[in-house]
């Protein structure tokens, strides 16, 4: 079974990973991610806007648009309500995955080790994070994971940006990488869309063959 996520990234191969510190930031937001190019983004579940963030993004129509850091099953039906269309986790948790299954969104859990990869497959998943991809060993680890799983495709995020994500997109078990880089907390709380733009734009222009 496929988990559905490459349709998520609509052939665009980066995502931005969002944390948003006032939800009156994320009309623009999403306005200047979508006019960088990007067609997907995953607003974090970490700050106490993230689900108005996330509502108010989802009716922007521009994106994709997911909830990251989703731990319960209870977020994952907040998260569907509030409009997201994937949900992505730092770990692999069961009750998550049913929920997205109830749900009908794709779930894309992280995974670290070939264990946690194995309890992916098995739940009828094709596609994971790899998570924290760079703190883990980068694009060697992903290939030395990968091997043994010719199937496994993977969505590397934690620590990567601009001058590491080519590595990891030139691995072919690689759909996309996600990362903060391209609109941080400091951006937003700067108000600076036009330098989100402009590194989306650098990032998907990169991540296009
Ligand atoms: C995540 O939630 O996926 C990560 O926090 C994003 O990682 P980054 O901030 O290191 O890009």
């Amino acid at each position: 079974m496929s988990s559905g996520f490459a349709a998520v990234l609509a052939g665009a191969r980066i995502m931005p990973v969002l944390t948003v510190p006032d939800p009156a930031t994320a009309a623009p937001l999403a306005e200047a991610l979508a006019a960088g190019g990007a067609r997907c983004a995953e607003v974090t579940l970490r700050t106490p806007g993230a689900e108005q963030a996330l509502r108010t993004m989802a009716a922007h129509g521009g994106l994709i648009v997911g909830a990251g850091t989703v731990l319960t099953g209870e977020q994952v039906e907040r998260a569907v309500a509030a409009g997201a269309r994937f949900v992505v986790s730092p770990g692999l948790d069961e009750e998550v995955l049913a929920a997205c299954r109830e749900a009908r969104v794709p779930a894309v859990p992280g995974i670290a080790t070939a264990t946690e990869l194995m309890r992916a497959l098995r739940a009828g998943l094709d596609t994971v994070k790899l998570f924290p991809a760079e703190a883990i060993g980068g694009p060697r680890t992903l290939r030395a994971l990968a091997g043994p799983f010719p199937g496994a495709r993977f969505v590397p995020t934690g620590g990567i940006d601009a001058s590491r994500m080519d590595a990891y997109l030139a691995d072919p078990a690689v759909v996309g990488v996600g990362g903060s880089w391209m609109a941080t907390t400091a951006h937003l709380e700067r108000g600076d869309y036009t330098e989100i733009r402009r590194l989306t734009a650098e990032a998907v222009a990169r991540s296009t063959p």
